[in-house]
Formats: structure tokens, sequence, C-alpha cells
């Protein structure tokens, strides 16, 4: 597995969570605290702006309709062009001592594809490659469905193909399965995001700080 905390090395941290759980804000307030720290910071987001990521777009938008397995495979290929691309990388960004934040990565391919298609079969296909690279933290920002949905429901002009309660209840329960799935292997941190942003956000600092003593 490519995973150090080496800090000439730069740091892969990855924020999951349901839609509307406030993965964006989060992500800018960590990068800022970073910055003032002097660190370099990339942050990027799945699916890409790549096409794979643009006919994965149109699935989520329900312009057209696509397997499960079928929309793993896309999750897949999007993943490992994010990881390997030689113009803006995962992989090469840390090689330079940069740290990468990403806005969702394979747990969400195994909370929301793993609802569908056979989650084994979605661990396998992600774990199990060796161009993508294990995160160093994860930090999933829990936060209850109703709050999730009106947050959606303030925020978006149409609703995407997962964004519906009784979806994002399946895909919230299968992200705690996930979780414990994967147990020890990785570097998980769930943080109740229902709370004041600046809270949630020190909280989140706090996790980062505890990863650089390591
Ligand atoms: P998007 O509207 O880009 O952003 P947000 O994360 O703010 O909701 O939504 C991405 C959608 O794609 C979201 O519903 C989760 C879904 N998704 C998957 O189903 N599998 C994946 O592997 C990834 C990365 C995302």
């Amino acid at each position: 597995m490519e995973k150090s905390f080496d800090m000439n090395k730069g740091k892969l941290i990855v924020f999951e969570g349901l839609d509307g759980s406030g993965k964006g804000t989060q992500i800018k307030l960590l990068a800022d605290e970073m910055k003032k720290e002097g660190r370099t910071v990339y942050l990027t987001a799945e699916p890409t702006s790549s096409s794979t990521g643009g006919m994965i777009r149109d699935v989520l938008g329900g312009f057209v309709k696509r397997d499960a397995y079928e929309l793993s495979a896309l999750f897949l290929a999007d993943r490992i062009f994010h990881n390997v691309n030689p113009k803006n990388g995962i992989k090469q960004f840390l090689e330079q001592g940069i740290d990468v934040l990403c806005d969702r990565y394979y747990y969400s391919s195994l909370a929301y594809q793993g609802i569908d298609a056979d989650l084994d079969w979605v661990m396998e296909l992600n774990l199990g490659c060796r161009k993508i690279i294990r995160p160093d933290l994860c930090i999933f920002l829990d936060v209850d469905i109703d709050s999730c949905d009106e947050r959606i429901e303030k925020n978006r002009l149409e609703r995407e193909i997962y964004e519906n309660k009784s979806t994002q209840e399946k895909i919230r329960k299968r992200f705690f399965e996930v979780f414990e799935k994967l147990g020890k292997e990785e570097n998980i941190k769930i943080i109740d995001a229902a709370r004041d942003i600046c809270e949630v956000s020190a909280d989140i600092i706090k996790i980062y700080h505890d990863l650089k003593e390591q």
C-alpha cells in the first residue's frame, strides 16, 4: 500500500459524507489552516472533470441510465485517472510534497454503488487496484438525513438520482457497514457535523494536527 506519514511527502485527506453534509465548506476551512502553516494544498473532487467524469454526471443528473455495475466501473476509471494523470493527478502532487484534499473518494463508491451492486465486488475493484492510493485520513461528516435533505432543497435547482431521503438512508447505513468492514486497515474519523461550522472545523483541524504527529 502506498501509505506514508513522512512530512516530506504530501498527505491525501479525503472528505466523505451524504449529499448536503457540508464537505465543501469544511474542506476549504481545513485548507486555509494548512496553508497558514505553510503547507501547499491541492483541492480536488470526484467525479473529476475528465471525459469519464462527464459520463458519470450524465448518469447522476438522470439524463442517461446505467446499471450500478457499469457505474461502479466508470467511477473506477475516473478514480484511476484522478490518481495517475500527469497533469493534475494525485500521485504526482503527493510526490512533490503537496497535500491533497479530496471531496469524495472510493468510500463513496462502496456506499453509493454498494447499495445496488455487490459490495464485495466494488471493494475488490477499488482496494485491489494498485493505482488507487490509500488515503492517510478519511473524514466522514455525519449529518442526519433530514438536515441533509433540507440543505439539498435549499441549494439545488434539480435533485440528482441519489438525492432522495430513502436512498440517502440506505447509503448512510452502507457507509457505516463499509467503515466497519475496513476496520483498522484505514484511518477513518467520523465527525458529528450537525453542529456549528466552527465547532466541526475545530475538530477536523485537531485530527489533522494529530495526523502530523504520527
Ligand atoms: P456532486 O454533486 O458532485 O457533489 P456532492 O459531493 O457535493 O454531492 O455529487 C457527486 C455524487 O456522486 C454524489 O451523489 C455521490 C456520487 N458518487 C458515487 O455515487 N460514487 C462515487 O464513487 C463518487 C465519488 C460519488
